[in-house]
């Protein structure tokens, strides 16, 4: 697919989203949330902001976070899994960014599992770095989670559209 970067677009993830966010959530993670947690997390949790991207129209991705006081704690993000490789998770992440930063946090905090070197690495173009290990965080298959932390600062951004 070829990317026109007018077709990109975001916006807060409401009700409606969430059929096509299960589909894209079944394929990319092997313990995916339910139904229930989705509606959970944008009807009783003042602290989420889950956040969609859409390509001329069609949901591609979608990622999340908790906003408590200057902290973002990334819960999920995930991208379509015929479109990834093409820097939309990259755009995406810095959408993340730009959105703590709006609503007041300094800096941002993830889990991800070890063996997940393709997320590690779009996080360290965006500044995470490692800070620990949660030993047997996964359930599914004992794996532990990496970690990471990164400073917000308004300046930076990934490789994708920034905040220049
Ligand atoms: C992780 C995920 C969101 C990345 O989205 P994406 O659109 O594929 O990523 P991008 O195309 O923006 O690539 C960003 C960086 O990720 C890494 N990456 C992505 N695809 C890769 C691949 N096939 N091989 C190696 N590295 C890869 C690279 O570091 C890449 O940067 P580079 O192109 O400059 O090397 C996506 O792969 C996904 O949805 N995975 C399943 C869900 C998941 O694991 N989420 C994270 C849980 S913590």
């Amino acid at each position: 697919m070829a990317m026109n970067n007018d077709k990109l677009s975001y916006r807060a993830m409401s009700m409606d989203d969430i059929p096509a966010i299960l589909a894209i959530e079944q394929e990319a993670f092997s313990s995916p949330w339910t139904e229930e947690a989705f509606v959970n997390e944008l009807k009783n949790n003042m602290f989420a902001k889950y956040v969609v991207m859409e390509y001329g129209g069609e949901l591609i991705g979608y990622g999340g976070m908790w906003i408590i006081m200057d902290e973002a704690h990334v819960t999920n993000i995930a991208i379509r899994s015929d479109v990834r490789g093409l820097g939309l998770g990259d755009r995406l992440m810095s959408q993340l960014r730009r959105t703590a930063i709006f609503y007041g946090a300094v800096r941002m905090t993830l889990e991800v599992r070890v063996s997940n070197v393709h997320a590690q690495r779009l996080y360290r173009k965006h500044g995470f770095e490692p800070a620990g290990v949660r030993p047997n965080y996964y359930s599914d298959n004992n794996e532990d989670a990496l970690i990471m932390w990164a400073e917000l600062e308004a300046s930076r951004s990934g490789t994708g559209e920034g905040n220049q």
